[in-house]
């Protein structure tokens, strides 16, 4: 890591502030016990800080956590408060973790002052100002006189050139990675530049315009390139081959057919159709190709055949983006057996990788997510990482001397 890390700073008695990632769905609790009226539906990238949190008021220090949740318009909407996750990772961490209702200001300097080392407070969502989102230097500086030293660990933002992530680090003594912010990159910077071959990138999602600099520089990289998911329909139709009312993206059949003459693009050969989308979806039928007047919703039995076979001859696999309408368990056949394909390959001694909100909750729904190498907690991070694209929250830490 050209960088600095959590571990080469010293903490003792320092505030430190730390960037995190916990923009974390939220659901209202089903049994309305919560103080509040919504709760953490899934605390993934909460306990993925966990050891950074850990290893800041072990060491002594007061921790100042700082994060964005969903994409609010600039101003404070309880919708996308983070006292949901303040109440979690209090019971995560087995220890009060204080809230304040703001983001700076005097009354998060008064708790600040009266906290003892060792304790933890987190602030109220970076994205209730619009400075966060524009970088805005005043703001950046105002954020950063809240700490001694800043630690990044939201390697789930660190595509986006933010104040909370970015700016700030430009008025800090030292700004270092955490812990998941350097694992995660180790891992995808590793992939990219050393992977052991063969080596398959495994698209899917909804959208080829998402993935476009992915293909354009995993082509020059991997072996093969397996495309499941509605994107697949694009190249498909792009193609000349019938893709009936299936999701299409028409202003990039161009693109997608001059990506697919680099020769690497495997596509489904059979596919689950429905006649319609989510609740009043028919159970699908498997066809060879899509028919008119339905739409693929899945991979069929073999393109799976197909894409395990490949799967289990890589050395080195990456995986973003669900086969198929996954949320509907009828559709939901192909993505599992890719996650279960993963976790084989795994076994064989490949290099395994996930990352995106479908493709790690299939794997985990799967059973399999502690059998792959790793399990990104980025998204558009991970794809930024893919596409050989620098991190802005990455290249704004210090540099190692
Ligand atoms: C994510 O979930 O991908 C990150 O938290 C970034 O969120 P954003 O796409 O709203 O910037």
């Amino acid at each position: 890591m050209e960088k600095l890390t959590l571990d080469d700073l010293s903490l003792a008695g320092l505030r430190v502030l730390v960037r995190a990632d916990f923009n974390v769905p939220l659901g209202t609790d089903p049994e309305g016990r919560a103080q509040q009226s919504y709760v953490v539906t899934d605390d993934t990238r909460i306990r993925a800080a966990l050891p950074t949190i850990r290893a800041i008021i072990g060491a002594g220090a007061k921790a100042i956590l700082l994060s964005h949740l969903g994409r609010p318009k600039g101003r404070p909407d309880p919708k996308f408060s983070l006292a949901p996750v303040a109440d979690r990772l209090s019971r995560l961490l087995d220890q009060r973790v204080r809230f304040v209702s703001d983001t700076l200001g005097p009354a998060v300097e008064k708790v600040i002052r009266s906290m003892p080392a060792g304790s933890v407070l987190l602030l109220e969502n970076t994205r209730f100002f619009n400075e966060e989102t524009q970088n805005e230097p005043a703001f950046a500086q105002r954020l950063a006189e809240l700490g001694d030293v800043f630690v990044n660990d939201a390697f789930g933002t660190a595509h986006r050139a933010h104040a909370s992530n970015v700016g700030v680090a430009g008025y800090v003594r030292l700004a270092a990675a955490g812990y998941l912010l350097a694992r995660e990159v180790e891992h995808l910077i590793r992939v990219v530049k050393e992977p052991g071959h063969p080596f398959v990138a495994l698209l899917g999602g909804a959208k080829v315009s998402d993935k476009i600099g992915v293909i354009r520089n995993l082509a020059g990289i991997v072996d093969t390139i397996l495309v499941g998911g509605a994107m697949s329909y694009t190249f498909l139709k792009a193609l000349g081959q019938p893709v009936g009312q299936s999701l299409v993206e028409d202003a990039w059949l161009e693109e997608a057919r001059s990506m697919y003459e680099c020769g690497k693009i495997r596509l489904p050969v059979d596919h689950v159709t429905s006649d319609a989308m989510g609740a009043v979806a028919r159970v699908g039928r498997v066809s060879q190709t899509v028919e008119a007047d339905r739409m693929g919703v899945d991979i069929g039995p073999d393109t799976v055949a197909l894409f395990r076979g490949e799967l289990l001859k890589a050395r080195t696999i990456v995986w973003n983006g669900p086969m198929g309408i996954f949320e509907n368990p009828d559709f939901a056949g192909g993505t599992r057996a890719m996650a279960e394909a993963l976790g084989d390959a795994t076994g064989l001694d490949a290099t395994t990788i996930v990352g995106g909100g479908d493709s790690v909750a299939a794997i985990v729904q799967a059973g399999y997510a502690d059998k792959v190498t790793h399990v990104s907690t980025g998204g558009g991070a991970m794809l930024a990482c893919l596409e050989g694209r620098t991190l802005p929250g990455l290249a704004a830490l210090t540099d190692r001397p």
